[in-house]
C-alpha cells in the first residue's frame, strides 16, 4: 500500500487554512493509504528558537488533530522529536544538498527577510529536515497546501540525488497531495493573501461560534458589483472561496447569480459563510476541548505513535547505512 506522510508545525492553534489545505486531506487519506502523521517541533525551532512549552503545545496540535478526525489506530500520530533517527538521515541528506539551491528557496528568503537577526543554518536546511521526515518512511504522497510545493520538489531532489549518487531504486520521489486534485490556498479576510498564523488573520478551530461571526462580519469588502456579470475583486473573490468551500453548491450558484446580476448584499453573503462555518467548526471545537482535557490519552497515543515510527525510520536508515558504506 502507497505510504503518506504529513506534519504541521506547533507554533499555535490549527485555523482553517490548516484545516482545509492539510488536515482534511489526512483524515480522507487515512482509510486508503498507509498513513502517518506528527507534529513538527524541530522544525518550529527554526523560528522560535526557545518555544514556551513544547509539551503541551504538541499536545494541542494532536487533541486538534484527533477532533478533526485523525483516528490512530488507522494513522498513528507521533511527534517528531521522539524519532531521533530523523536526525541521521537529515546529516546524509544534507551532504547532497548545495548552499545555492537552499539559499533561494523562498520560504528561506522570506523567514530570513522576517528574522533577520536569526538566519540560522536550521532554517537554511529546513527542506532537508522535510525531506528527511518524509523519505525516512519512503513515503509516496504528501499531504500539504500549496505554499509548501517549492519544499516538496526538494524533498524529490533529495530523493533523486541520494538514488543517483549510489546507484540505487531506494527513495521513491514523494509527490503532493490535493484534497480536490488542486492545491487551495484559504485567503484571509482582511484583504491580505492567504489565512496564516504570523499574519494574525485566522479563524481557529477554537474558536467560538461569537468569534466566528465576528471574524467573517468584520472581513474586508468593496462598495458591490458594479456591473452586470463583471469580475470579482479579490476581496470579493476571497469570500467566494470560502462560500465554495464551506457551502452546498446551491448556495454558491445562488449568490452567484446575485453577483451576476447585481443584486448582492455582502452581509447576506458573509451571514451564510459565518452560519456553515460555525456548523463546520462547533463540532470540532467540542471535540478540541474533550481531547485536550485527557492529557494521558494524548500521551499515550503519542507515545504509540513514536513506536511505529521509529521502527520505521529505523528500518530506512538502517538500509541507508548498508548503501552508503557504514557499518550498520
Ligand atoms: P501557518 O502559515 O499558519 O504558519 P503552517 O505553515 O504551519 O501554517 O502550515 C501547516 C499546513 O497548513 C501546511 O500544509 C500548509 O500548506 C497548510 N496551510 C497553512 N495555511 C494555509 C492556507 N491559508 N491555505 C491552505 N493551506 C494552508
Ligand atoms: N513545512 C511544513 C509546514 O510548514 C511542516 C512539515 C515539516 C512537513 N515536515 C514535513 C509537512 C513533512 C509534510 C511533510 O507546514
Amino acid at each position: 500500500m502507497e505510504k503518506v506522510v504529513s506534519g504541521i508545525r506547533p507554533t499555535g492553534n490549527l485555523h482553517l487554512g490548516n484545516y482545509f489545505g492539510a488536515v482534511r486531506s489526512f483524515v480522507k487519506m487515512q482509510d486508503e493509504y498507509n498513513c502517518m502523521f506528527f507534529i513538527a517541533d524541530w522544525h518550529s525551532l527554526t523560528t522560535h528558537p526557545k518555544p514556551e512549552n513544547i509539551q503541551s503545545s504538541a499536545r494541542t496540535i494532536l487533541a486538534e488533530y484527533l477532533a478533526c478526525g485523525i483516528d490512530p489506530e488507522k494513522a498513528p500520530i507521533y511527534v517528531q522529536s521522539d524519532v531521533r533517527e530523523t536526525i541521521e538521515l537529515y546529516l546524509y541528506l544534507n551532504m547532497n544538498m548545495y548552499l545555492g539551491e537552499l539559499e533561494r528557496v523562498t520560504t528561506f528568503k522570506e523567514k530570513a527577510r522576517q528574522q533577520p537577526d536569526n538566519v540560522n543554518a536550521g532554517l537554511l536546511t529546513y527542506p532537508t529536515l522535510m525531506a528527511a521526515d518524509i523519505l525516512q518512511h519512503r513515503a509516496n504522497k504528501v499531504p500539504v497546501g500549496k505554499d509548501q510545493e517549492q519544499n516538496m520538489e526538494m524533498a524529490r531532489k533529495c530523493a533523486r540525488r541520494f538514488n543517483n549518487i549510489y546507484g540505487v531504486e531506494f527513495f521513491p520521489e514523494p509527490e503532493n497531495f490535493y484534497f480536490a486534485d488542486k492545491a487551495v490556498k484559504i485567503p484571509g479576510l482582511d484583504g491580505s493573501g492567504k489565512m496564516g498564523k504570523s499574519t494574525g488573520n485566522c479563524i481557529y478551530l477554537r474558536d467560538d461560534d461569537k468569534t466566528i461571526r465576528k471574524k467573517v462580519m468584520r472581513a474586508v469588502t468593496d462598495n458591490g458589483p458594479e456591473a452586470m456579470n463583471s469580475p470579482r475583486p479579490e476581496v470579493i473573490e476571497n469570500l467566494f472561496t470560502f462560500l465554495k468551500i464551506v457551502s452546498a453548491p446551491d448556495v454558491y450558484s445562488y449568490f452567484d447569480e446575485k453577483w451576476n446580476d447585481c443584486t448582492l448584499r455582502y452581509g447576506d453573503l458573509k451571514k451564510q459563510i459565518a452560519e456553515d462555518l460555525c456548523a463546520l467548526v462547533a463540532p470540532i471545537r467540542e471535540r478540541i476541548e474533550e481531547y485536550s482535557a485527557n492529557t494521558e490519552l494524548l500521551d499515550r497515543i503519542a507515545a504509540r505513535g513514536a513506536e511505529v515510527a521509529r521502527a520505521s525510520a529505523a528500518a530506512t536508515v538502517d538500509e541507508v547505512r548498508r548503501i552508503i558504506g557504514f557499518r550498520r
